[in-house]
């Protein structure tokens, strides 16, 4: 895991250490939702999140620990899928490389908790209208994308740290 380096970052907003969608799958993403529909799918996404019982209390103690609150969590989200889709650079401009992974290992992550977050991406997918093709490629880069943030076993109080 590095600094915020151009090596680091694909054209379309790729990482070298993320998965590869389908070829040519940002493209069509970007061009069928567009920018505002991916901030519409955080926007409902966030919804459900803030009220999850799981998500909810790892999203509230986070934003209480900086100072900061949803629209923040949101707007940090939404940058990110549109710049990993190939949009708008801005969260890179901001936030610097992700460093996803390294950055979820604050918060308690286990299997459950990354299902959940799948599911109400899931949802979200579902009221944000986004079509069936669409939706299985994103669907499948969210439950990757999440299953590799898991950093704790599962059961109360988690388990050993499963490592980076
Ligand atoms: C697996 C369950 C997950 C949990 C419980 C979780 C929780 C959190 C929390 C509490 C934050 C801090 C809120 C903020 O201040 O931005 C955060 C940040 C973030 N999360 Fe997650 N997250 C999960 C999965 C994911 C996935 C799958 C993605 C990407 C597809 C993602 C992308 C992000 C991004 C981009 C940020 C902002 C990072 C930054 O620039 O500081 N998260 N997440």
């Amino acid at each position: 895991m590095g600094s915020a380096t151009g090596s680091e970052v694909g054209h379309a907003g790729r990482l070298d250490y993320d998965r590869p969608m389908t070829p040519g799958a940002e493209v069509r993403i970007l061009h069928e939702l567009g920018e505002d529909g991916l901030r519409r799918l955080v926007s409902s996404f966030f919804c459900r999140a803030r009220t999850d019982d799981v998500l909810g209390p790892v999203y509230r103690a986070s934003l209480d620990a900086t100072g900061e609150d949803w629209p923040d969590a949101e707007r940090r989200l939404a940058q990110f899928l549109i710049f990993r889709m190939g949009g708008s650079r801005e969260y890179i401009e901001q936030r610097g490389h992700p460093r996803l992974r390294a950055r979820h290992m604050g918060f308690a992550i286990d299997a459950g908790g990354a299902e959940r977050w799948a599911l109400r991406m899931r949802e979200a997918m579902a009221e944000a209208g986004v079509p069936d093709p669409i939706r299985g490629e994103l669907g499948g880069f969210f439950d990757q994308t999440a299953a590799w943030m898991v950093n704790r076993a599962d059961g109360p109080g988690g388990g050993p740290d499963r490592g980076a």
